[in-house]
C-alpha cells in the first residue's frame, strides 16, 4: 500500500480553503502521575481542548475547513443541529461569528438537562445565536440525520425568505449532507494526525494507540486516514459516546473512505482499522453516572486536567478500563486526545455533584 510523505500530505491539504480559527500545534505531553500510578502503558495527552476557540475542542479543527467551504459558497448564515448542550453547536456559533456569518442552531433535548441558559447554551446566548429547541423521540441516542435535516431545511427556508444564504451542516461536521459535500470535518483531524506525527516522531515517541471519544465519527475517521497515509502502526480507538458499535461502525467507515477519496489517496480501509468500544455508554449519551463524576474528579485532582462529562470522561473511563483489562502491553504508548467540551460541566454540575460522595 502506498505511503505518503508529510510534505505530500501537507501539500494535498493546501488545496482546501481554510478559515483560520485556531493556534497549533496544541500541547502534547505525558501524564506522569497517571502513568506512574498505572505502572503500565505510558499515557500521553494531546490538548485539543486548548485549540483556543470558545473554550476549545475538536470541532474548531473541523470548522476551519467547513467555514472555508461556507465562505467559498457565499453563505452568510450557518445552520446546524446538536444536543441541547452540544459542544459542536457552540463551536459552530463562535466560528460563524468570527467569520462574520450568522449562527442558527437546532438544539434537541436528547437527554435530561434543563433548557436554561447555562453551559454551552449560555455562551450561545451571548453570541446571539438563533436557537430552536426540540424534543427527541429517543433519549440518550443520536438524532436521526434525515429527520434532523428535514427540520433544518424548514429553518433554512425561513432564513431564505428573509434574504439570507444559509449553509447547512450535520451534527459534528462529520457526515456529508446539506452543503457539506466532502468530509471536511474529518479533514481537520487528518491534519491533526500530521501534527501528532510531527510532535512525536522526532522523539521516537510515536503512540502505539490513540484513544478518543467518538460521537459523529469525523475525528476518528480523520485520524485513521492520517495513520494510513503516513504508513504508521498506530491504532486509533474510538470510545462510543452515543450509539452502539453496530450502528456507528458504518458511519466511521464511510467518512474515512470518503475522506481518502476526497484527498485522492490510493489507500484501502479494512474493517479492523476501525476499533470501537461501546462498553462505556452507560445509560446513553450525556447521562451522568457515578463513574463519570468519579473520573472527572480523579483526573482533576491527579493531573489538574479538566475532562468534560459527555465525551472525554467516558473516553477516559474506557482507556483506564482497557489498561486494567490488559488490552495494551505495559510498554505501549497511549495518546489520549482531549477533545474539549468542558463548558457542559457547568450545565450538568448538579447531576455530577449528586453522583459524588456527599453530593
Ligand atoms: C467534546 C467532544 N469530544 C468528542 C466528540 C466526538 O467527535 P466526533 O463527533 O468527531 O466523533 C465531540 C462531538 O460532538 C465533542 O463535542
Amino acid at each position: 500500500m502506498k505511503v505518503y510523505t508529510l510534505g505530500d500530505l501537507r501539500e494535498q491539504i493546501k488545496s482546501f480553503p481554510l478559515f483560520e480559527l485556531i493556534s497549533t500545534p496544541t500541547p502534547l505531553y505525558s501524564l506522569e502521575k497517571l502513568s506512574n500510578e498505572l505502572g503500565g502503558p505510558k499515557i500521553l495527552i494531546k490538548r485539543d481542548d486548548l485549540t483556543g476557540l470558545a473554550f476549545g475542542g475538536n470541532k474548531s479543527r473541523k470548522l476551519e475547513f467547513i467555514l472555508g467551504d461556507a465562505l467559498k459558497k457565499g453563505a452568510d448564515t450557518v445552520l446546524t443541529w446538536g444536543a441541547l448542550q452540544s459542544n459542536w453547536c457552540l463551536q459552530t456559533a463562535a466560528a460563524a461569528r468570527k467569520a462574520g456569518l450568522r449562527p442558527v442552531l437546532l438544539l434537541f433535548k436528547t437527554y435530561d438537562v434543563p433548557a436554561i441558559y447555562t453551559g454551552n447554551v449560555f455562551l450561545e446566548y451571548l453570541l446571539e445565536a438563533r436557537m430552536e429547541i426540540r424534543e427527541t423521540e429517543e433519549k440518550g441516542k443520536s438524532v436521526n440525520q434525515d429527520k434532523a435535516f428535514e427540520l433544518l431545511e424548514e429553518l433554512a427556508a425561513r432564513e431564505r425568505a428573509k434574504g439570507y444564504h444559509p449553509y447547512l451542516v450535520s451534527v459534528g461536521g462529520s457526515a456529508c449532507g446539506g452543503h457539506l459535500e466532502q468530509p471536511l470535518g474529518a479533514l481537520g483531524y487528518f491534519q491533526a494526525m500530521l501534527e501528532i506525527y510531527e510532535q512525536t516522531a522526532k522523539a521516537a515517541d510515536l503512540p502505539d494507540y490513540i484513544v478518543i471519544a467518538s460521537g459523529s465519527g469525523g475525528t476518528q475517521a480523520g485520524l485513521i486516514a492520517g495513520v494510513k497515509a503516513l504508513g504508521l502502526k498506530t491504532r486509533v480507538i474510538g470510545i462510543c459516546v452515543s450509539d452502539k458499535k453496530e450502528e456507528f461502525f458504518p458511519i466511521v467507515k464511510q467518512v474515512t473512505m470518503e475522506l481518502l477519496t476526497t484527498l485522492g489517496l490510493d489507500l484501502q480501509i479494512d474493517d479492523d482499522d476501525i476499533i470501537l468500544f461501546d462498553d462505556y455508554l452507560g445509560a446513553g449519551y450525556g447521562q451522568i453516572t457515578a463513574e463519570t463524576a468519579g473520573v472527572i474528579r480523579n483526573l482533576f485532582k491527579k493531573e489538574a486536567l479538566v475532562l468534560d462529562p459527555v465525551y472525554t470522561a467516558k473516553a477516559m473511563i474506557g482507556l483506564l478500563d482497557l489498561v486494567e483489562r490488559h488490552y495494551f502491553s505495559s510498554k505501549d504508548r497511549l495518546l489520549f486526545v482531549h477533545t474539549g467540551g468542558t463548558p457542559a460541566l457547568f450545565a450538568l454540575q448538579d447531576y455530577i455533584m449528586s453522583c459524588l460522595p456527599g453530593g
